[in-house]
Parts: structure tokens; sequence; C-alpha cells
């Protein structure tokens, strides 16, 4: 079986400035500095805004840096948006794509966020792509369905192991405490890990690294990232807390 190395990804959205970058980001550096054994890459994404800073503060550390969205385009005439390339040159190796507040928000649809993800390896960053269905579509039956449907059409050409990540975020699991149970976070996990087997090769399907994100905790990690196609988390809330964001890596297996 492929070994993949575990992800835990803290998604910070428009939260913090500059002082969470010193009290969070520097505080998870000299974690990580001070830990031998580290099972786990670990990764914040802050606003676009405060990647730079993020960047110097962890200067040299095994704290990766990221950014929450970018445009499709190079350059050009897109008020308040920021290219891939920018993220890059700011300090940024990943860049979470497809989230469901993005697609709520803008109105992203799955070739948006393909476009994306493709602008996202273009410029050398990982793409972390999200999918999720809303509480509605599972209630309806149809989560293995909208998940198929997002996974299929916001995959990026090119996509290898090493550029991309796929990250299951059960829109109704974010932000309001009510976390999939691991059963049904594998069943999706699962169901993406074939459709991977599908398009990419069984090969790359087994070494792509899938997260869950959706209220994951210190007190449910270990039990989500115990199934066999959970291989880490992306995590909002609880990637504020030092603390808490820190009990979440170590319930890695
Ligand atoms: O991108 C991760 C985020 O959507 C999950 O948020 O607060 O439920 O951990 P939260």
């Amino acid at each position: 079986m492929t070994a993949r190395r575990p992800l835990i990804a803290g998604n910070w959205k428009m939260n913090g400035g500059l002082a969470q970058v010193d009290g969070l980001a520097g505080a998870l550096a000299r974690r990580l500095a001070d830990t031998a054994e580290r099972p786990f890459d670990m990764l914040v994404c802050p606003p676009a805004t405060l990647v730079a800073a993020v960047a110097g503060e962890v200067l040299g550390s095994p704290l990766m840096v990221g950014g929450q969205d970018c445009h499709t385009a190079e350059s050009g005439a897109h008020t308040g948006d920021i290219a891939a390339a920018m993220l890059r040159e700011l300090g940024a190796s990943h860049v979470i794509v497809g989230h469901s507040e993005r697609r709520a928000d803008h109105g992203e649809d799955d070739a948006t966020v393909k476009a994306k993800a493709e602008a996202a390896l273009a410029a050398g960053l990982v793409a972390i792509v999200c999918i999720g269905e809303t509480l509605a579509q599972r209630d309806a039956g149809e989560t293995l369905a909208v998940n198929r449907r997002q996974l299929v059409g916001s995959l990026p050409a090119g996509a290898t192991p090493a550029n991309t990540v796929i990250a299951y975020e059960p829109v109704w699991a974010i932000g309001t405490g009510r976390t999939a149970s691991p059963e049904q976070a594998q069943e999706v996990h699962a169901m993406i890990r074939q459709v991977l087997g599908e398009s990419l090769g069984a090969e790359a399907a087994g070494a792509m690294r899938l997260l869950y994100g959706g209220s994951m905790k210190p007190g449910n990690a270990a039990e989500l990232m115990a199934q066999p196609d959970i291989d880490g988390g992306l995590i909002g809330g609880a990637s504020l807390k030092v603390d808490d964001f820190w009990a979440i890596a170590q319930a890695v297996q």
C-alpha cells in the first residue's frame, strides 16, 4: 500500500492580523523545529495579505505557508484578486481552491475551480482542491453523486500526487461543530480514491493525499485520520488556536 505522509493544513480564512502571525505561525514553527519526529506535514493558509508576513516569520522552518484562493489569470484587470504566481513569489507553496465558501459567495463552478487549480499548478503551487455536499444534497441521498461530479469537474489537467491534494469538506460540517462520522467521511474518501484511480491510474490515486475538513477538532481527529483513505485535515476554527492545531497533528497515527 502506498505510504502517504499526513498533511495537517490550517485555513485561517478571513481571520487574524499581523499579531496572529507572530503568535500562531511563529509558535507552530518553533514547535515543529523542536520536534525531532514529525510524521506529518504542517501548512497554514493566512489571508493573501498576510502570506508574505507569515512566510517571512517561518522562513527556514518546516512549517509551510499557502494561500486561500487564486485567480485563473496570470495578471490583468482583476481588482481584489491575486494571481497564483504572486502567491508563489510571496513564499506560498500551496493554495486552496474550490472552497465551498468561494463556490457559494462567488459563484465558482467546477470549471472555474479546475481553471484555478491549473493556474496554481502552472505557477508551481500545490493545489488543494475542495469538494463537498450540502445538507440538503446529503438528505436527498446525493452525497456520492455530488462529490463525484465536483471532483471530476474540478480536477486539474496534469494532477499528480506531488502537485494536487483533494479536500473533502461536507458543507454542513464547516464551522458548525457537527463533524462527519468517520464512516461518513471514509465513504466519500473511498469514492474519491476510486475516481482518481479511473482518472489518473491506481498508483497515482494511491499516492494522492485526501484531507477531511469540517469541524475537525482535537477530540475527533484521531478517529477520522484512522480511516484508510483520510490522510490529514483541512482545519478552520481549530487552526487559529495553537494548542488545538498542534493537538490535531499529534493525533496522526
Ligand atoms: O477549509 C477548512 C474549513 O472549511 C473547515 O472549517 O472551522 O469547520 O474546521 P472548520
